[in-house]
């Protein structure tokens, strides 16, 4: 874990939230490799979800909204922690994370007093209105799926979909966690890729979308890399259900610290339709309210596990052996050495060539092994060197990133070559 830190701030992937000022805690800011991650994240999950089906529509609903949403979708009175303070220093914990409050009874030798614990609502107030006194106070959205839902009559009535059918969405959520941590893994400010499929309410076909949809996006992060074998399905006991889910199944990662949640299937039966006063009526005139069954992945634990899983050393190299759809750069570019003008003449043609196509970038600082390193660790997958044989017979070297290995390409097929590699 130590090492990935280090390796994002190095790399430009994450660095702590307004960090000149001291940080601010539970935020984190995506440097030029981490928007591109994230991007690509988001982009391979919008094609899945979204490009290649026709049950599936997208929105882009706003982060504040009227606060009676967050009334009546049950948050304001439910969406809580239990919250424990330590009596000595007053730290604050979350009463079920029983690794966190033994870690830090160890830090009183095991003399640690608790108060009881009192539920803590996560979700972040605002302030909105121009008068001073005024203003309303408002939330900032706990999670995203409140905007599928309101929505949902606007996008029955804008779009042919019928049920069943899915509303997807990707953006920006934010919880006053009581104990952010573990990098990016508990924030404040994070985003969240969802999917809220309606269907009828009927238990055959809850079990099925249920089922279909735990598989879909278990395979979708396998196909992008995801090692099968730290990847693992963990049924919701009734006690640590959210107050909407009749039914849920995390999928998890074997991370550092353990196997952790980064996304949740939930069956959200007819909860936030019908708290919601929403309906449906089919093409045989019948009135009904749909169930939900919700796939909702966090982006930045994605991006997180994605870079664990990716992290390679091999004889004392570091390599991110990131998925080439997923690498923040495809490519990257170099002349052999940087005062000879031909070669940089050269190189920069087929950057210049490359760079419509696909992300590349360029390098001509130090020597040609810095340049693999820094790339290395990048996940760059493809490293495209000319040298003085191109000038003879217009061929480079490609450099695998996993594999280290080199063959020599003809520049005119160097496109195709990436293109092929690549998607
Ligand atoms: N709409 C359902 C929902 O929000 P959730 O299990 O509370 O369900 C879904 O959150 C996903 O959002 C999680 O699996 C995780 O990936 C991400 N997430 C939740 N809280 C987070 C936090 N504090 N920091 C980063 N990601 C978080």
């Amino acid at each position: 874990m130590d090492k990935i830190v280090a390796l994002c701030k190095r790399r430009g992937f994450i660095f702590p939230g307004s960090e000149i000022y001291g940080g601010l805690a539970g935020t984190w800011d995506y440097g030029p490799l981490g928007v591109l991650l994230k991007r690509n994240i988001k982009e391979e999950w919008w094609k899945s979800m979204v490009g290649f089906r026709d049950d599936v529509v997208g929105i882009d609903a706003a982060i504040m909204m009227n606060p009676v949403t967050w009334q009546k979708s049950g948050h304001v009175d439910a969406f809580t922690d239990p919250l424990v303070e330590c009596k000595t220093c007053h730290q604050r914990f979350r009463a079920d994370k029983e690794d966190e409050i033994k870690a830090h009874e160890k830090t009183h030798k095991g003399k640690t007093q608790w108060t009881p614990p009192k539920k803590f609502n996560l979700l972040v107030k605002a302030y909105l209105g121009i008068v001073e006194g005024k203003q309303s106070e408002i939330y900032l959205r706990g999670e995203i799926t409140q905007g599928a839902f309101v929505n949902f009559e606007n996008v029955v009535s804008s779009t042919r979909v019928k049920i069943p059918f899915g509303i997807a969405q990707i953006g920006k959520a934010f919880r006053n966690e009581i104990t952010p941590g573990n990098f990016t893994y508990r924030s404040r400010e994070f985003e969240q890729m969802e999917l809220e499929f309606f269907i009828k309410p009927d238990d055959k076909e809850g079990d099925k979308w249920f089922e279909y949809w735990k598989v879909r996006r278990m395979d979708w992060y396998i196909s992008l890399g995801m090692d099968a074998k730290n990847l693992r399905f963990r049924k919701h006991e009734e006690s640590e259900r959210a107050h909407y889910a009749k039914y849920a199944e995390d999928i998890e990662y074997n991370a550092p610290f353990g196997w952790s949640e980064f996304e949740g299937i939930h069956h959200r039966g007819d909860w936030d339709l019908s708290r919601h006063s929403l309906s449906y009526v089919d093409e045989n005139g019948e009135k009904f309210t749909p169930w939900t069954i919700e796939a909702s992945g966090g982006v930045d634990r994605s991006a997180l596990f994605f870079l664990l899983n990716a992290y390679a050393e091999d004889n004392g190299r570091v390599f991110l052996k990131l998925h080439p759809k997923l690498a923040p750069y495809k490519t990257a570019v170099f002349p052999l050495l940087a005062n000879k003008p031909e070669l940089v003449n050269k190189a920069k043609g087929i950057y210049d060539s490359l760079k419509p196509h696909f992300m590349t970038a360029w390098d001509a600082r130090g020597n040609i092994g810095k340049r693999y390193f820094a790339q290395d660790e990048a996940g760059t997958p493809f490293c495209i060197t000319v040298d003085f044989q191109t000038m003879e017979d217009d061929t480079v070297t490609v450099r695998d990133r996993d594999s280290a290995k080199q063959e020599r390409i003809k520049i005119d097929k160097l496109k195709d070559y990436i293109l092929s590699k690549i998607s």
